[in-house]
């Protein structure tokens, strides 16, 4: 807004200006917000729509009829491939950046927008001529390299669904993935180097297919320099030679049919298959590049975020790809070879849009100043962050120190389910308030609500709705009929969605996350199933029961925690050897992200009386914080025990 008025000085109140000369330049102007809200919900979306190519233009912007599920731009046809390549390429900009990847070992490659449209291209018909079909499932398990986009988009031409699988994530946890989402076809590679040292995925991916009931068609890509694995698969640079200079004409999908699925851990804890559609979720990626992220063709932008998680498909790929801009990939750590890796990587590229999580901000903090300081990062004009709350001090420092003070900086709320930002400011319109998300964007309306639904006042906490449906909306918060009806959770019957977070909204209207308020686990900017865990934790020997809630942060890994309570079974010690079967049984069930940093054994953990454990009262305890009233437990003694044990 940049109105001249003096920032405040209270801390929790106080506003930050963007500079004029961003206010001036910027994609979304306050005459754009106000156009935006007088067009009303969902006429609004119309707009955002435009952003992309259309092959047939849809018949109205949302169907919301009382019978069926609601949809997007029911009526119009569209290929996510055409809008994040083949338009660009036709407009002239086939010679410019598409993708600018950084290799681990220090090595870099660039494809243009007319190199990624050759190779989506290629890799497109050998797709097909593997015998896969539109709305088939290809699974993508691939660490952080080109291939990873190109077979995204390879998959969107043909209209195959693709269930990209964190490349951390184990064998044990790649078989649920592939059976869930009955896919039958599997991209991974033979290898991957992890802080100089070269991992074995394939290996990983044949234990997988091995337990998966249903055959699968295996595509390796060689990452490591060595043989290439031998075995009955296809090589993805035959394939992709084999097919030179195909042409594929890219499918056109119905506005609704789906883009992807991803699995993320549900409310009740379990992996969650989330789907996104075509038409809603590119509107909404797009729109928010261009309005939050100020993304254009002009532009070099990073999304830190590793591309097997939600944040990496919507802003490392579909987002910048849809606006033309250069997207830059990164395989490597912050860390390694030298903690200041990331800054000679903006360097190098002249990045002009930052996007990372809080988690690494306080990483690069405790590293000092000195690091970003060495480096010439005059090409940053925007900052972002995402994942989890970022306080004022990691606000400020990544400002000064990395944005020089003077980029904005925007803190922008979301979730998997979302597909893309919900709340921010917007950076040329918004004064900035450290510490709060901001608002809800124009066209999105949210509120904070107690129990019963009923909207709580300025200050006092509650979770957070979303309250009219939006385009990046998953799936299944679409079906059901009327805005699936199943969601209405008032006293009012407002159709609501319940977000599983807690939030307060200031005196201004901006809000602050306050964490999740169901059984998700938020381990810093990731999201792990407690039920998987859990699972895997009980499955060892010796152990009755076991419950993981977050913990504070833990120092050395720049990360919050997670925690594990685990009682034993009555005759069975709970030593340093079960400990360690602990973590062996976790890694092996999920990956070694999802190893707990703390174990506590303890004779029981706090249950309701119908038996439930309450993680709530764990996560107090794991934290040190009061736990208020425990006498609706049926073992409130438990709770005072754990206490002792934890010696908090
Ligand atoms: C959960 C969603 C958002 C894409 C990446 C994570 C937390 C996300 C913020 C933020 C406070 C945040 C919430 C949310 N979260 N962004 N700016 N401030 N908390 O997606 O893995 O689905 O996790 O991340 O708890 O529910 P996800």
């Amino acid at each position: 807004m940049a109105d001249g008025s003096p920032d405040e000085t209270t801390p929790e109140r106080e506003w930050v200006d963007p500079p004029e000369s961003f206010v001036a330049n910027a994609n979304v102007t306050a005459a754009d917000r106000d156009a935006f809200r007088e067009a009303g919900w969902p006429e609004c979306w119309r707009r955002p729509a435009d952003l992309l190519d259309w092959d047939r233009g849809f018949d109205a912007v949302l169907d919301d009829s009382e019978e069926g599920p609601t949809r997007w731009f029911p009526g119009g046809r569209l290929n996510a491939a055409h809008n994040c390549v083949d338009r660009h390429v036709a407009a002239g900009r086939g010679d410019e950046t598409a993708v600018a990847w950084e290799g681990k070992l220090g090595e870099s490659r660039t494809y243009t927008y007319g190199e990624l449209a050759d190779e989506v291209n290629a890799f497109a018909a050998a797709l097909r001529e593997l015998g896969v079909e539109a709305g088939d499932v290809v699974t993508l398990y691939l660490p952080m390299i080109p291939e990873l986009p190109v077979a995204m988009l390879a998959c969107a031409r043909i209209g195959a669904p693709h269930s990209v699988v964190f490349a951390g994530f184990s064998a044990d946890a790649l078989a649920t993935r592939l059976s869930g989402a009955d896919s039958q076809f599997l991209v991974t590679c033979d290898g991957y180097y992890r802080r100089g040292a070269a991992l074995d995925l394939k290996r990983r991916a044949d234990n997988a297919c091995v337990s998966v009931d249903h055959a699968v068609e295996q595509v390796v890509v060689n990452r490591l320099d060595d043989e290439r694995a031998a075995g009955d698969h296809h090589v993805y640079a035959d394939l992709v030679a084999d097919h030179e200079g195909a042409t594929v004409e890219p499918v056109a999908r119905e506005a609704d049919d789906l883009l992807f699925l991803i699995y993320t851990s549900g409310t009740t804890g379990e992996p969650t298959l989330v789907r996104h559609t075509t038409g809603g979720y590119l509107t909404h990626v797009a729109w928010t590049g261009h309005a939050v992220l100020d993304l254009g063709p002009d532009d070099t932008h990073w999304c830190s975020a590793d591309v097997g998680w939600i944040t990496g498909h919507s802003y490392a790929v579909y987002g910048p790809l849809a606006l033309g801009a250069t997207t830059v990939l990164y395989e490597g750590t912050p860390d390694h070879p030298e903690t200041d890796r990331l800054w000679e990587i903006i360097e190098r590229n002249g990045v002009d849009v930052f996007y990372t999580a809080p988690t690494s901000i306080r990483a690069f903090m405790k590293w000092g100043e000195e690091h970003p300081e060495r480096h010439d990062l005059s090409s940053l004009r925007l900052l972002g962050t995402v994942g989890e709350p970022i306080d004022a001090t990691a606000w400020h420092w990544y400002r000064d120190h990395v944005g020089d003070g003077e980029c904005p900086v925007v803190d922008t709320w979301w979730q998997t389910e979302t597909g893309g930002i919900v709340l921010s400011t917007l950076p040329g319109v918004d004064r900035m308030r450290p510490g709060a998300v901001g608002k809800s964007l124009p066209g999105i309306e949210t509120a904070v609500v107690d129990e019963t639904g009923r909207r709580v006042a300025a200050g006092e906490a509650g979770q957070l709705v979303v309250t009219r449906p939006w385009p990046g909306m998953a799936r299944s918060l679409c079906e059901g009929s009327g805005w699936g009806a199943r969601r209405t959770r008032t006293v009012e019957g407002e159709w609501q969605y319940a977000t599983g977070d807690n939030a307060v909204r200031d005196e201004d209207g901006y809000l602050h996350l306050l964490g999740r308020a169901d059984d998700v686990l938020k381990v810093s900017d990731r999201r792990l199933s407690t039920a998987e865990i859990e699972r895997a934790i009980v499955g060892v020997d010796g152990v009755a029961e076991a419950a993981v809630v977050v913990g504070a942060d833990d120092d050395a890994a720049h990360r919050s925690e997670i925690h594990a309570f685990v009682s034993p079974e009555s005759n069975v010690a709970g030593d340093d050897a079960l400990r360690e079967s602990v973590g062996a049984a976790v890694e092996e069930a999920i990956g070694p992200i999802a190893v707990p940093d703390a174990v506590t054994f303890a004779p029981s953990l706090p249950k309701t009386r119908s038996g439930k454990v309450v993680r709530r009262y764990l996560a107090a305890i794991a934290n040190g914080e009061d736990l208020g009233d425990t006498s609706a437990l049926r073992n409130p003694e438990v709770v005072g025990e754990l206490e002792s044990l934890l010696d908090r």
